[in-house]
């Protein structure tokens, strides 16, 4: 038995050390990724961090694409006790940099040479005024369309290459009564619908001058109409139940044959390999049709809050030097479903759809075919984002036909910007 003193000396050791951890290696992190697949991802992070010693305090808020992952970090700034590092999407970072609220990142970046490796379309959002300010951890894209094999193959169904033929497939699955379109009804998934429904109507000159520039003649035009056409067309393959449900519960409807198709960014293949699920054999996916060739894309980055204390900003460089490590990216992105935030990383421990991701974001890259996402804080605003949101949700649940809500989406823009 242990002397009294011992014990003693044993708990001390214990709270010195655990005190030490607090003051200078723990990172506070603040994220929405809460499903099977992202909680998955999350722990390659969190394994990551604590081999060099850096402890990791959750702050998780759930609900896809970050919307109340957001309001709750407003509150937190507000309250003046920001976290140390936050997942965040393109506009929202150049939002908080503007406001002086992130850290300096430039020592870290400078001796990983990030410069030279992070993509441009990146490091648009990682670097604010010339001064790295986030952690790009991936890139996803949305154009994506999530397939159940064995329910294509019943049904002699082959993989649509265009609009037309991916219409037709989902009428002859909804002729057998099951479900064509596994979808959750949140304005952020509709959203993301409409990213690659944009896409494949006017492709990304039209997607550029609509959704990029804001032109308004863009943004009202023939082509937006047939777009928002495109999205009833979608709603007529959902079922009864879609109002509010999870992406993941609408992957999930795939994963367990209960529906064929679900349109998602490459995070719904988490959802499967954490289901056990082999692409190829399982499950497809396949750029939405018609955007073949064409990628919109959003990468999660951490955005550092600046610190007072030195111990909070060395976690703080730690942390981002960890994220950038090729074997990290790697290891992480292979669970996450999207694929490296730099150019450099080796593909082999990639499967069939990250392999065919990582090739498609560097031609989409090369020829100018690869914009941000609308729905994922890439293309605009989170004021003009909102706006959009409101105008595809209204529009996707029948509070206006196709012509009128390319006429609101006109002044909703208009007014937002
Ligand atoms: C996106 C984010 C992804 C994924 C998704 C659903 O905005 O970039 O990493 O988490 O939301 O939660």
């Amino acid at each position: 038995m242990r002397s009294n003193f011992g014990r003693k000396a044993v708990l001390v050791a214990a709270l010195m050390a655990s005190t030490s951890m607090a003051q200078a290696e723990d990172v506070e992190v603040l994220h929405w990724w809460t499903s099977g697949g992202e909680a998955a991802a999350l722990n390659v992070l969190k394994e990551d961090l604590a081999t060099k010693g850096i402890g990791w305090v959750d702050m998780p808020v759930a609900g896809g694409g970050g919307e109340a992952a957001m309001t709750t970090l407003r509150a937190r700034v507000t309250a003046g006790d920001a976290p140390t590092a936050v997942q965040m999407l393109g506009f929202d970072i150049t939002d908080w940099a503007v406001q002086g609220k992130l850290a300096n990142l430039n020592d870290v970046a400078a001796a990983e040479g990030w410069d030279a490796v992070v993509p441009a379309a990146l490091q648009a959002f990682s670097k604010h005024d010339g001064n790295w300010v986030a952690a790009p951890v991936n890139v996803h894209s949305t154009n994506w369309v999530w397939a159940n094999k064995s329910i294509l193959d019943e049904l002699g169904i082959a993989q649509p290459t265009s609009w037309d033929e991916f219409v037709a497939a989902m009428q002859k699955v909804k002729d057998t009564g099951k479900t064509a379109l596994a979808h959750g009804g949140q304005p952020w998934q509709e959203a993301t619908m409409f990213d690659g429904v944009v896409l494949s109507v006017g492709g990304v000159e039209f997607y550029k001058k609509a959704f990029i520039d804001l032109d308004p003649a863009a943004l009202g035009s023939d082509q937006m109409v047939e777009a928002f056409n495109r999205m009833a067309t979608l709603r007529s393959f959902v079922d009864d139940n879609f109002s509010g449900r999870d992406w993941n519960l609408a992957s999930a409807m795939v994963i367990n044959n209960e529906a064929a198709f679900q349109i998602m960014g490459d995070w719904a293949k988490g959802e499967f390999l954490k289901a056990g699920k082999v692409p190829g054999t399982d499950f497809l996916c396949f750029r939405v049709p018609g955007s073949q060739g064409m990628v919109s894309f959003n990468s999660d980055q951490f955005a550092m809050f600046a610190q007072a204390e030195e111990g909070a900003q060395a976690a703080q460089g730690e942390m981002a030097k960890a994220i950038m490590s090729p074997t990290f990216q790697s290891a992480f992105n292979v669970v996450k479903g999207s694929v490296p935030s730099r150019t450099d990383v080796p593909n082999d421990a990639f499967d069939d759809c990250g392999k065919q991701g990582m090739a498609e974001l560097s031609e989409a890259s090369a020829n100018g075919t690869l914009v941000g996402s609308i729905a994922h804080g890439h293309a605009n605003v989170a004021a003009v984002k909102n706006a959009i949101y409101d105008v595809v949700t209204a529009q996707f649940n029948g509070e206006y036909d196709a012509a009128t809500a390319a006429a609101n989406l006109v002044s909703a823009v208009e007014t937002a910007k």
